[in-house]
């Protein structure tokens, strides 16, 4: 074989190896076995020496124009290579813009929250502002100034739980505790904090949640929600009361509802009342639902005592007010026709999420 053919060989044979080259390593193992110190072609061109003169420039030309050859080959096979792998990578990681999604699970309100955004949104359109209070409360806001001195009979009505310090009472007896702090029973104290911070007219609503140290059953709960009303300014009336109340009733459980006032007692309030709906389960035929009487109480009410208005800095010869105390969880149970304020609290979710609508 001439010098020339084996140049040409060589050229022929290393584009056949590189195009079966499977990777950059495998090309560069190539590269050197062509174009190494040792390499075929380095070889070869050593041979050029001893060529006859006269042949040695045209050989010269055609080795570098092979050289060059090889040299363009490789880059080209690594060239695609790179290429490949960027398609392979892509192709690998490809988004289906198209697929469905997957289905994220959604939560919801719980249905006395559900409730009391209802009564929110209510009281708003009658010109009512959300003001909150505390839930962890001194003796003086939650009984005291509200009419209710320490030993008064009514406060049986409201099962306290005391906070204590570990050790700082003696004993750790409620009687001990008493001047102290307490969970609050009511959200009635709320009155009393925003009397003393707000200018006349005052219209508020005070969602919160209470706690009372009772027997738990099928109607009471340790831990509950209400929602106190208060409207303090130069003219208003029971009257007043009795409209917003109905209209609250009508808001809630449809315009055909049934109300009445009935008598009440409470020490912040003078009068007091009771406000009952129409029986939601037998439509007033009388039921266990509504102990047969055809009524269901929803919420207690009256004009602010003087004693309280005095107590939250207003003259009582000035200025009227009325107030109104509801519980959501008991206004929901009778939405809802449930039978156990407990499952409120229970955290099972084959409970609360019956109530989806209320997203
Ligand atoms: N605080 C009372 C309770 O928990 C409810 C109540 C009654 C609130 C009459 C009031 C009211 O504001 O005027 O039983």
């Amino acid at each position: 074989m001439t010098l020339a053919d084996e140049l040409a060989s060589i050229d022929a044979e290393a584009r056949a190896s590189l195009a079966g080259a499977a990777d950059a390593p495998a090309v560069e193992v190539l590269r050197h076995e062509l174009l190494g110190r040792s390499g075929r072609l380095t070889v070869l061109l050593r041979r050029l020496g001893s060529v006859p003169a006269a042949e040695r420039p045209a050989l010269g030309r055609l080795a570098n124009e092979v050289r060059r050859s090889v040299e363009t080959s490789i880059d080209d096979r690594l060239e695609t290579l790179r290429h490949d792998d960027l398609e392979a990578r892509l192709a690998a990681e490809a988004i289906d813009m198209s697929a469905p999604g997957r289905p994220v699970p959604v939560g919801h309100l719980h249905p006395v929250q559900t409730l009391m955004r209802d009564l929110r949104e209510i009281f708003h359109a009658y010109g009512f502002e959300v003001y909150e209070g505390p839930e962890v409360e001194t003796d003086e806001y939650n009984f005291e100034l509200l009419n209710i001195p320490p030993d008064h009979p009514s406060r049986d009505l409201w099962d306290t739980l005391f906070v204590a310090e570990p050790g700082s009472v003696e004993g750790g007896t409620p009687e001990a505790a008493r001047d102290g702090t307490i969970l609050r029973t009511h959200t009635s104290p709320v009155q009393m904090r925003a009397m003393r911070a707000l200018d006349a007219p005052i219209r508020i609503v005070t969602p919160g949640r209470c706690f009372r140290y009772e027997a738990v059953d099928a109607s009471h709960g340790f831990e509950f929600f209400q929602v106190e009303g208060l409207v303090v300014d130069r003219d208003t009336s029971l009257a007043d009361l009795k409209g917003l109340l109905e209209e609250v009733a009508r808001a809630l459980y449809g315009r055909d509802v049934r109300t009445r006032f009935r008598p009440g007692y409470y020490p912040f309030t003078e009068p007091s009342v009771a406000f009952d709906i129409g029986c939601l389960v037998c439509g007033g035929e009388g039921c266990p639902a509504c102990k047969r009487t055809g009524w269901m109480t929803i919420l207690g009410a009256g004009m602010v005592h003087p004693v309280v208005l005095r107590n939250g800095g207003f003259d009582p010869a000035e200025f009227q007010g009325y107030a109104f105390g509801m519980g959501p969880d008991r206004m929901t149970m009778l939405r809802h026709a449930i039978g156990d304020i407990r499952l409120f609290f229970s955290a099972d979710l084959r409970f609360v999420s019956q109530f989806a609508e209320g997203r």
